[in-house]
């Protein structure tokens, strides 16, 4: 006989948790000063740039990640933008991303009006496959985005064989991750460019912003003259005058960022800590998979907690698995769908329908990405990042929650949900 609290909320019951989990954004006093310091300083932000809270942040980024220089922007998608250009990707040229991302690693793409072309991912961790990577290059390829996805990253060793046999440069999508080491060297120094984003869920945010860096002092000037309406610094010597825009982010983002830099590390300790209780404790349980750290992740940072499900071996659907353990209270979603059929890249736009017609295939075949479409519609489940900003006793309550869930299947799979959610 169920009693309220272990009948499933989805059905009635009482849900698992009741209390909310961290909220994110976090700040303190820190983000304050920062403002403060800002607004008395009369320095906003603007040309001439960058100023000092800038400065001060790239230093700091790009001693965080390992690389030569930074370049502070108004978002991530920008950053990928201005990395294409300063590459000179242009019209014609494909660039080979991952079916499974945020739409702006390829509207990066169609932006410099070239195709973006979809490789699969490893169904392990949803992180693009070298292999069908491999499979896609051809004398069009202008470059190669991997995407650190959720909190793994894309596989470093073979990306970077592949790019150096084929000399196509890599710009590493590292709008998930900043603050990971791959091998004890950071992400988004392995590529020729890497791209974070500071948008109002990622690990450290000002609501909006991004970052570029590079090791390459061409690459930099270039991208510091695209973010500044193609403005020269002196001594600048790349050849030709650039199209740029204005792409720089104010002084009030980059001292809210200082902050949250101040508290990175803990946080990431705190949820890859967290992180493995999680993962132990939802591997207990039949049919749930959690993406293993990969050992090569020297320095893991968690931007979702992703875990796969094993329909057949669960007994019910992921759809509905996910469903009741929103019910009981524990934030949970299904990770991105493949970007080639979201609603934010529509083949449809004159851009990218240009951008295919420009690259010699005015009808794009639909992209074969098997292992895709599966993590979409059956396996994957994502928990943001904040929930492991808790305590232990958080992340018991997750297991709990998932083993109360899982423990119903059947009633779960039989039971007539209203449509939704
Ligand atoms: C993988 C990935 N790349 C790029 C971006 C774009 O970043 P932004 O939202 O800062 O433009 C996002 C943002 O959500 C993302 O998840």
């Amino acid at each position: 006989m169920k009693t309220m609290a272990t009948r499933l909320a989805i059905l009635g019951g009482q849900p698992l948790r009741l209390r909310e989990f961290t909220r994110w954004p976090v700040f303190d006093d820190r983000e304050r000063v920062q403002l403060e310091e800002v607004l008395t300083s009369g320095s906003w932000g603007g040309y001439p740039s960058p100023n000092r809270k800038a400065t001060e942040l790239e230093s700091r980024f790009a001693v965080l990640q390992g690389a030569r220089f930074a370049i502070a922007v108004t978002s991530g998608t920008t950053a990928l933008e201005v990395a294409l250009k300063a590459l000179a990707v242009g019209p014609g040229d494909e660039v080979i991303v991952p079916a499974i991302t945020f739409a702006a690693t390829a509207s990066a793409a169609i932006a410099c009006m070239a195709r973006p072309v979809f490789a699969d991912v490893d169904p392990a961790t949803a992180c693009i496959d070298p292999a069908s990577v491999a499979q896609l290059i051809t004398r069009r390829t202008k470059a190669i985005i991997p995407v650190h996805y959720g909190a793994s990253a894309a596989d470093l060793d073979a990306l970077t064989v592949l790019a150096r046999e084929r000399s196509i440069p890599i710009v590493e999508d590292c709008a998930h991750v900043p603050g990971a080491r791959w091998r004890d060297r950071g992400v988004g120094t392995w590529g020729a460019l890497g791209c974070f984003s500071f948008q109002s869920s990622k690990p450290m945010t000002a609501g909006e912003g991004g970052m570029i860096i590079t090791d390459d002092p061409e690459l930099e000037a270039r991208c510091q003259s695209l973010i500044n309406c193609g403005r020269r610094r002196p001594g600048d010597t790349f050849e030709t005058p650039l199209l740029g825009a204005n792409y720089r982010m104010t002084e009030w983002q980059c001292g809210v960022l200082l902050a949250q830099l101040d508290r990175l590390p803990e946080q990431i300790e705190r949820k890859s800590r967290n992180a493995e209780r999680l993962r132990a404790g939802l591997n207990a349980i039949k049919g749930l998979h959690a993406v293993p750290r990969d050992s090569r992740l020297t320095r893991e940072v968690i931007y979702a907690f992703i875990f796969m499900i094993d329909e057949s071996e669960l007994g019910v659907s992921r759809n509905r698995f996910v469903r009741a353990l929103r019910a009981e209270g524990i934030p949970c979603g299904v990770g991105n769908d493949p970007v080639y059929r979201s609603a934010l890249l529509p083949a449809e736009s004159i851009l990218y329908r240009t951008a295919c017609t420009l690259a010699g295939v005015p009808n794009p075949p639909p992209p074969d990405c098997p292992h895709a479409e599966r993590a979409f519609e059956h396996s994957m489940a994502a928990i943001p990042h904040e929930v492991l900003l808790g305590g232990e006793h958080d992340i018991d309550d997750i297991i709990a929650a998932a083993r109360k869930v899982a423990g119903c299947a059947e009633e779960l799979r039989a039971a007539r949900l209203e449509p939704g959610g």
